[in-house]
């Protein structure tokens, strides 16, 4: 079991969580004006995205999406179709060219660099599908980046909650072993432990389990749904594999710019309809 186990709630009563339950998340403070919808963590509407170089490329033409706490998305689409685009905005890497995003009840357009960045480190954890390990750290202290980068070194009950969720997903013994000693798997699960060192309200995933065979991305993708059922945390993750869209709570397609709800059994169709055009 977890050290901050249980659900949502006890998560939020969580004393090292910066920002102290739901009243502190939503009000509006410097962080921007309050927007979104109660127990929504995630909520856009209207989102666009037009890069523009030489040729303005359009992406995303109006997304209206809500994710809410505890949920587990899966999102798909083409490739190219603006999955990692959204995901970036979502995590306020990047900003949108046009519509609004409410991240926890802040609206992200009302915030600079900095609250920006504050958001993102204190509600956001990340998790792509090259793991960004660095070699140079051990198993433990990479999970413990965000702490460390946050406030310096972690203390003594954030180390023992790292700890804790690094046994929790098998990785007891290679705590003091540098990720390039490691196995993909292992190292995707320590990039996993890492996303959710700041216990963060929202995960996010590109393709988390992309550059796996299909046991070790089938071991990563338990393990994230478990945490999110564990800890309460939203996880929205992109995914080119249709059994583990069929597993998140909800699926939303990316299409043509705009994003549409799909049911597993359109996906499945989704699916064959792709295989048959490309006679597998
Ligand atoms: N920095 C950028 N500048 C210009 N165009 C970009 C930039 N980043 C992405 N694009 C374009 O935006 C579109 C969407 O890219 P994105 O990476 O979001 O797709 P994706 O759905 O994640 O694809 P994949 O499944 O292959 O990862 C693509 O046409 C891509 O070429
Ligand atoms: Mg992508």
């Amino acid at each position: 079991m977890m050290s901050d186990g249980g659900n949502g709630r006890t998560r939020r009563e969580d004393p090292n969580r910066r920002d102290n339950g739901p009243e502190s998340r939503r009000s509006p403070d410097r962080r921007g004006q309050a927007c979104g919808s109660e127990h929504v963590v995630v909520e856009t509407r209207g989102l666009k995205k037009t890069y523009y170089g030489k040729v303005p490329v359009h992406v995303l033409h109006g997304i209206d999406m809500q994710v809410r706490e505890g949920e587990f998305i899966a999102i798909i689409g083409q490739s190219g179709s603006g999955k990692s685009t959204l995901l970036n905005i979502l995590g306020c890497l990047d900003r949108p060219t046009g519509g609004e995003v409410c991240i926890n009840g802040h609206n992200t357009a009302r915030l600079d660099d900095n609250a920006l960045a504050d958001l993102r480190s204190g509600t956001i954890g990340f998790v792509f599908q090259f793991h960004y390990l660095l070699d140079e750290f051990t198993c433990l202290e990479n999970a413990l980046m965000p702490i460390s980068i946050r406030q310096g070194s972690p203390n003594q009950e954030e180390s023992e909650r790292v700890i804790g969720l690094l046994k929790r997903v098998g990785l007891g013994k290679q705590l003091n072993q540098t990720p390039d000693t490691m196995s993909g798997g292992q190292n995707q699960r320590c990039a996993i432990v890492r996303a959710l060192a700041n216990a963060p309200d929202l995960i996010l995933a590109d393709e988390p389990t992309g550059n796996l065979d299909s046991r070790s991305g089938a071991e990563v993708f338990e393990m994230l749904r478990e945490m999110n059922r564990e800890t309460g945390s939203a996880v929205i993750m992109v995914t080119h594999d249709d059994r583990l869209a069929q597993a998140a709570d909800r699926i939303l397609l990316i299409e043509d710019g705009y994003m549409r709800e799909v049911d597993a059994e359109e996906e499945k169709e989704r699916i064959a309809g792709h295989r048959l055009t490309a006679g597998t």
